[in-house]
């Protein structure tokens, strides 16, 4: 069954809101939307490229996923019941999902806790207060996805988070001296913000002087504390690693739906997060990763999760006439 509903002035203004706040890499909002009668259409804006920092599109795909859980949510507290399509038409590369809206539904408390969270997640880079997750609350975590092909797991021993430090370091050693790399992280990274209005780009201010892992990051000036230190300090956050069966453009799109899901829960819970792609951007990182934790997937991205210790701002965004694509 698919509805040719029209959407309302104000529907449309309740889904471009929910896209434009998603998550995205270096906030750079690499999509644009649609509403024909019915429907949803997101397309990923491939003008926005980042050669040194994601030159396959990885983290492009995995911020479209993010994009995608808003839509959704959108659709779904707005009472449509949704039919998700991804990358649905191989002549049209560019268009990464269709959600269509299959008649009436009920949003679920899981619905509305998330959709009303959207506009509180924010990355959480500084340090976490001392308190630790409960293990209730990570459980909450790890099922939280619902997403196919995408499996959380959190690390915990000494071992695992021995190995994710020394990758961790290794990383930044190699990311802080790569130069090109570091021109384009400083040109997305907005120093002052009220000069500032193109509405994308890292909010400098968030980006914390303190070493890793806190520093999302890595920047020339990021100091790097020693693997055990650094181990110490990640024994005393929730590490989640998000992992795909496979390694293709509709895993890090399902990668980005997963992630967005798990933020959600985090913040309606009342706690913060933050994701690192950085270091798996490093093939060696990667493989890493999957050797010394003996994982049974690909890695895709870090999230860290904690008890805030204060607030931090929102970061800009683009405006949501610029979102929107006519039809
Ligand atoms: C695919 C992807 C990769 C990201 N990688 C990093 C990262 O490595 N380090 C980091 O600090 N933030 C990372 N982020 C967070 C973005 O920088 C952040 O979402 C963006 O600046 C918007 O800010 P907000 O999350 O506070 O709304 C990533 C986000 C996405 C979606």
């Amino acid at each position: 069954m698919k509805a040719t509903q029209e959407w309302t002035a104000g529907e449309i203004d309740v889904l471009a809101r929910a896209v434009v706040r998603a998550p995205s890499v270096h906030n750079t909002q690499p999509w644009s939307l649609e509403l024909p009668d019915g429907e949803a259409l997101l397309f990923e804006r491939t003008d926005l490229a980042l050669p040194y920092h994601d030159p396959l599109g990885r983290d492009r795909a995995i911020s479209c996923g993010t994009a995608i859980a808003n839509l959704e949510l959108g659709m779904r507290v707005l009472g449509r019941r949704t039919s998700l399509s991804l990358l649905p038409d191989p002549e049209r590369r560019d268009l990464i999902a269709r959600v269509s809206a299959v008649g009436g539904l009920v949003p679920t408390d899981t619905d509305l806790h998330r959709y009303s969270a959207i506009a509180r997640r924010r990355s959480y880079r500084q340090p976490f207060a001392k308190q630790s997750v409960s293990d209730y609350d990570v459980k909450d975590l790890l099922a939280a996805p619902g997403t196919d092909g995408v499996q959380v797991v959190a690390l915990r021993t000494e071992a695992e988070l021995a190995a994710l430090a020394g990758l961790l370091d290794y990383a930044a050693t190699v990311l802080r001296q790569d130069r090109g790399y570091q021109r384009e992280l400083a040109l997305w990274t907005i120093r002052d913000e009220r000069s500032h209005r193109h509405g994308v780009g890292v909010a400098g201010g968030t980006l914390t002087q303190t070493p890793l892992p806190w520093a999302g990051l890595v920047r020339p000036s990021t100091p790097l504390p020693d693997p055990v230190a650094l181990a110490d300090r990640l024994a005393g956050e929730t590490v989640l690693l998000f992992l795909t069966s496979g390694d293709t453009r509709l895993d890090h799109v399902r990668a980005g739906i997963a992630t967005e899901h798990t933020w959600l829960t985090a913040v309606h819970t009342g706690l913060a997060a933050a994701m690192q792609t950085q270091p798996l951007h490093l093939s060696e990182v990667r493989s890493g990763l999957i050797e010394r934790l003996g994982l049974s997937g690909y890695p895709q991205l870090l999230m860290r999760v904690g008890h805030p210790a204060g607030p931090v701002p929102q970061s800009p965004r683009r405006s949501v006439n610029e979102l929107l694509r006519p039809e």
